[in-house]
């Protein structure tokens, strides 16, 4: 059979292990074809592709970013969306696809597959925040970034007295700037599934740098927000496929923070740097498990699934199950991280 792959939304370390296990398990042990779509659905859309065999993935395993390319670009958000995908699928004799990508291109595989389309999800983001797996693969690479950062950023604090904060990615949820602050010897830790009070962050860095010569770090998700009344932030501008334009958010916080309690306060605003190069080793086994995986069950026309990480084991769950719900970061953990507030 013939299968197509394509790579959607965020890029993030991981994504060509995924691409290399499946064309390495198609090709040489089920005897079967693999066709890369260029830029996610997009190539889809407008019938650009690679032939992606064992040759074309020589190397990749390493490498950070997708050789197939990525977009935010949704089918539905054209009207001949699916015609043109069913089409092009048509062209090159491609009975399915497998679909690496986030909540909103596993949403777009899931409705494919209701369109009879059939899909096979691989679940991507390095803001771990699939619900339906334990863990995404990019996750653990972005966890390792922003540490490796946050022991940086000691020096700095330890040698001026300032507090530092760093802001890092997690749009809905704070997977990373939990694991990262903890990893890191962060004093705070501010996420989206709780709302901030300012005063109170002031309150804790006071007591902490009353104890003597201060130091501290603050990790921000982008996501974070304030506490309904207590600070007033700009609304995020929305990208062109409906995205909130997140970013910022450690700025306003580190001015009340400077303003409020007179510390000298600076910003570290990670960004992209989080996303980008070699996956860590957990995140190449993961993302090779996953690949294999998902073409094991594109082989046995097991569509509709989503492969996933459960109990430390990858399996199959439904798709349709999967992507509608956002995984909160555990309170038990985040307690963990309050244990390091003053
Ligand atoms: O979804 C993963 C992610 O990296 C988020 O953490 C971040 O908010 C978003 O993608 C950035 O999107 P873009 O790459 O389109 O700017």
């Amino acid at each position: 059979m013939r299968v197509g792959v394509l790579t959607g939304g965020g890029d993030c370390p991981g994504l060509n292990a995924v691409i290399r296990a499946v064309v390495r398990r198609a090709e040489r042990q089920l005897d079967d074809e693999v066709v890369g779509y260029i830029d996610g659905w997009r190539g889809l859309l407008e019938d650009e592709w690679m032939p992606l065999d064992v040759k074309a993935c020589r190397g990749i395993l390493p490498r950070g970013g997708t050789i197939i390319g990525t977009s935010r670009i949704h089918p539905y958000m054209h009207d001949d969306g699916v015609e043109r995908v069913r089409a092009t699928m048509a062209r090159h004799g491609v009975e399915g696809l497998i679909v690496i990508g986030g909540e909103g291109t596993l949403s777009a595989a899931d409705r494919m597959n209701s369109d009879g389309v059939p899909t096979v999800g691989v679940p991507k983001t390095i803001d771990n925040d699939i619900g339906g797996t334990e863990m995404t693969f990019g996750f653990d690479t972005a966890v390792q970034i922003a540490t490796e950062a946050i022991d940086r950023l000691h020096s700095t604090a330890e040698s001026h007295n300032r507090v530092m904060l760093l802001e890092v990615m997690g749009r809905h949820v704070g997977h990373i700037a939990t694991w990262a602050g903890i990893a890191g010897g962060a004093s705070v830790v501010l996420v989206p599934e709780e709302p901030f009070v300012i005063e109170e962050v002031c309150a804790s860095l006071r007591r902490r740098h009353a104890r003597g010569p201060y130091a501290s770090i603050v990790v921000v998700a982008e996501g974070a927000l304030p506490a309904e009344g207590t600070l007033s932030i700009p609304e995020p501008s929305i990208d062109e496929f409906g995205h909130q334009r997140l970013g910022g958010i450690a700025n306003i916080v580190a001015a009340e923070i400077e303003s409020r309690t007179g510390f000298e306060t600076r910003v570290t605003n990670l960004g992209y740097v989080q996303r980008g190069g070699t996956p860590t080793a957990f995140d190449r086994v993961l993302s090779t498990w996953f690949g294999v995986e998902a073409m094991n069950a594109a082989h046995e026309r097991d569509w509709g699934q989503m492969v996933a990480l459960s109990e430390g084991a990858v399996i199959r769950r439904p798709l349709g199950e999967c992507i509608d719900e956002i995984k909160p970061t555990l309170p038990q953990l985040l307690d963990v991280a309050r244990t390091f507030s003053a």
